[in-house]
């Protein structure tokens, strides 16, 4: 049994503000390591489009298996509940435009949406 620790004589990690939060899936299963490369070029991308600050700040994490492991890189838009396939460097950038600034996911590209089965 492991021994209880009050949170109270932990240090509360930090994080800054931000609007969505996008998932990459890093894992082997999805891709040949495309995903990588495009986690790895978010930070210039977000910097470009002015989402790496501000009221739009978008936090971008990896991860290493969503479960839905084809047609990658796959990628998440959280609060919004939208699943990406197909996210190569020329998607990515409508989904940077449209979802990600406009407000307005990208319907061509989204394989689940949070809340249906579709
Ligand atoms: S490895 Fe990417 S979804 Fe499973």
């Amino acid at each position: 049994m492991s021994e209880v620790i009050s949170s109270t004589a932990m240090e509360k990690p930090a994080m800054s503000a931000y609007n969505r939060h996008l998932v990459v899936c890093t894992g082997p299963r999805c891709t040949q390591g495309e995903s990588q490369s495009l986690f790895d070029s978010l930070g210039e991308k977000f910097k470009a489009a002015g989402i790496d600050k501000g009221a739009l700040r978008v936090k971008r994490t990896r991860t290493s298996c969503f479960a839905t492991c084809k047609s990658g890189p796959l990628i998440a838009v959280q609060p919004d509940g939208v699943w990406y396939y197909n996210v190569t460097a020329a998607n990515m950038d409508r989904i940077i435009r449209e979802h990600l600034i406009g407000g307005a996911p990208v319907e061509d590209l989204i394989y689940h949406r949070s809340g249906n089965c579709a």
